[in-house]
């Protein structure tokens, strides 16, 4: 089974306010709720898939309630524990008469150590060698900095997989438990190891760099409209991007994610599994928000992915 963890989830609550104007009366034309957060997005994509996971994390109040019955209705499975407070709605003002996009993201709920450990123990208690882990995604008030390096180190004890996508300090605190798999941006990746990355040969060194001095198997360096790189221990692959209309990348590294976990359960080779996360990324760059891609688009997609060994 493939469970994703979502630490720090929130509703996505996105408006359409034609000309949105500070210090004055906007009214929304459109308006829509998501459940979001990293590791959501990552289950929410499986499904998309044809495949099955288990969503877990921390959820709190009435909007923690309405992202579970959400999930639910979309026919995924979750096991969330529920904190004291709310879980946090973040706004997106969306204006296309000025083409632009604004945050307004809540500070959402403070979590105890008592019940991440909670949690964290229920998950260990069902994990074994045949399953995968997706850590994702920023971490709540209340979580040590530390928390991914307990989780990684917890749950590779089991012999289960772990999948990490957090960036700065809470991704250099997973690594040093050696996760099986990262998925970096060359942004992240080249924060990690301070200096700038760009062509595939360099982000291949950082890569092969950290697989050496963590233990990590596998790396891959997701790069935007430019593609990929998949790094293991005895290949390289550089996937370029598809050509696709955009409609928005928010959350494109999640469904790579969501492709890759995928892939390791299914047993794919090297090859589809790039086909397939390169797919997944693209199509679901042409939704707009973190709505995810139909199949039919992902599998139309998967014969026009181009790869070079490096
Ligand atoms: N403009 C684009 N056109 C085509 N494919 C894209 C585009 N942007 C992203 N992708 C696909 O999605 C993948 C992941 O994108 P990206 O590197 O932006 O992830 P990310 O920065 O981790 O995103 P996020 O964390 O917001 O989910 C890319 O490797 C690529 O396959
Ligand atoms: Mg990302």
């Amino acid at each position: 089974m493939i469970y994703t963890v979502t630490l720090n989830p929130a509703l996505d609550k996105t408006v359409e306010i034609l000309s949105f104007t500070v210090d004055s009366v906007n009214r929304i034309t459109q308006m829509r709720t998501d459940p979001g957060g990293k590791g959501i997005n990552v289950s929410k994509v499986i499904g998309k898939l044809g495949s099955k996971s288990i969503a877990t994390g921390i959820l709190g109040g009435a909007t923690g309630r309405a992202i579970q019955s959400a999930l639910e209705n979309m026919g995924l499975e979750s096991s969330f524990h529920f904190a004291e407070g709310e879980t946090r709605t973040n706004l997106k003002v969306v204006d296309p008469a000025c083409h632009t996009n604004t945050d307004i993201n809540e500070p959402g709920l403070t979590v105890s150590e008592d019940l991440l450990n909670n949690l964290l123990n229920e998950l260990l208690a069902k994990l074994g060698g045949e399953d995968i882990v997706v850590l994702s995604g920023s971490l709540p008030k209340g979580a040590p900095k530390n928390t991914y390096y307990t989780w990684v180190k917890a749950c590779r004890e089991t012999k289960a997989k772990v999948i990490l996508d957090a960036d700065g300090e809470l991704l250099k605190a997973g690594l040093e438990a050696g996760p099986y798999l990262i998925k970096p941006n060359n942004h992240e990746l080249s924060g990690l190891l301070g200096e700038k990355l760009e062509t595939p040969k360099e982000l291949e060194r950082a890569a092969r760099s950290l697989m050496d001095q963590y233990g990590i198997a596998k790396i891959v360096v997701s790069m935007g409209g430019e593609g990929a790189l998949y790094v293991t221990g005895d290949a390289t692959v550089y996937a370029e991007g598809l050509k696709v209309p955009v409609g928005s990348t928010v959350g494109a590294g999640d469904s790579v994610v969501a492709a890759l976990a995928v892939a390791e359960e299914a047993g794919m080779s090297l090859e589809e599994a790039v086909r397939l996360s390169t797919a997944t990324g693209a199509a679901n760059v042409m939704c707009s928000g973190t709505q995810a891609a139909e199949y039919e688009v992902i599998e139309g997609l998967i014969p026009k992915v181009v790869f070079h060994n490096l």
